[in-house]
């Protein structure tokens, strides 16, 4: 993907969240946002779906600024794939009638079209056999897996994962992982807020620190994880690896 964030301000009111962020990368497939509670990466991330309108400054995505104006904005959403920390999934709907439902009806898909690519997705992700079950009745990680499933199935130029894994279990966790890897590994583009340090540090090819509404360190995780140059990351990483 290519992302470019130029002096890009988001207030609430009076409290400034996001306090000029400027961003430029080109042909990195993972990036992943970390830092501190409160610090804007949800924000971030929200801007970058179409889902809040920036106070000032511009977003641009593999080489089109996002035009916020309401209808633009809706086309926008549609070319992204998202996937938030929890409640992903309509909670009366069957994992496949999770699937179906956005394809038809944003989308534009005929039933049966959709249908078949949702088959084909949860297939993909060996989840076939749990196409007929309603949320409450797969685990926390077949949930995620199935709202990542939902968030491919519309072929996305880029999936945003807001703390996939933050309301699982270690086990859960994991099989969330792997399938986010896949992903990666499959080519797809992904912008991946995480608590999970460890993982976004073998995953990501890029990494960035958002704290305080400014993005403090940015750079190869190899780097930024051994050899962080700035006090926020190094106080950062050492209240997360503490214990
Ligand atoms: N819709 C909103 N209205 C008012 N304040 C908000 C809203 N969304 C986020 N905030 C505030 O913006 C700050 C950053 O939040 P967020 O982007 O969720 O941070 P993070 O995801 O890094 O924890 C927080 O202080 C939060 O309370
Ligand atoms: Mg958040």
């Amino acid at each position: 993907m290519k992302l470019e964030l130029q002096r890009l301000i988001k207030r609430f009111g009076t409290h400034t969240v996001l306090d000029g962020i400027d961003l430029a990368l080109e042909d990195v497939h993972c990036l992943a946002l970390i830092g501190p509670s409160g610090g804007g990466k949800s924000t971030l991330l929200r801007l970058v779906a179409g889902l809040e309108y920036p106070s000032a400054g511009t977003v641009s995505l593999n080489g089109a600024q996002i035009d916020y104006t309401d209808e633009a904005l809706l086309r926008h959403r549609r070319s992204i794939g998202t996937v938030f920390q929890a409640y992903n999934l309509f909670p009366h709907l069957t994992a496949l009638r999770n699937i179906t439902l956005p394809l038809e009806v944003v989308h534009g898909r005929s039933a049966e079209d959709a249908r078949d690519l949702a088959r084909a997705t949860l297939d993909r992700f060996q989840l076939l056999a749990h196409a007929h079950k309603r949320p409450a009745e797969l685990s926390g990680g077949q949930r995620q897996r199935v709202a990542i499933a939902r968030a491919i199935a519309i072929k996305p130029q880029v999936v945003l994962l807001d703390e996939p894994t933050s309301a699982l279990d270690p086990e859960m966790t994991a099989e969330v992982l792997e399938l986010i890897e896949e992903l990666k590994n499959e080519g797809r583009d992904l912008l991946l807020v995480t608590h999970e340090m460890g993982f976004a540090r073998h995953v990501a090819d890029r990494v960035a620190l958002l704290a305080e509404g400014r993005i403090a360190e940015f750079g190869p995780p190899e780097q930024l994880f051994a050899a962080p140059e700035s006090d926020a990351t190094r106080a950062f990483l050492r209240r997360v690896l503490k214990y």
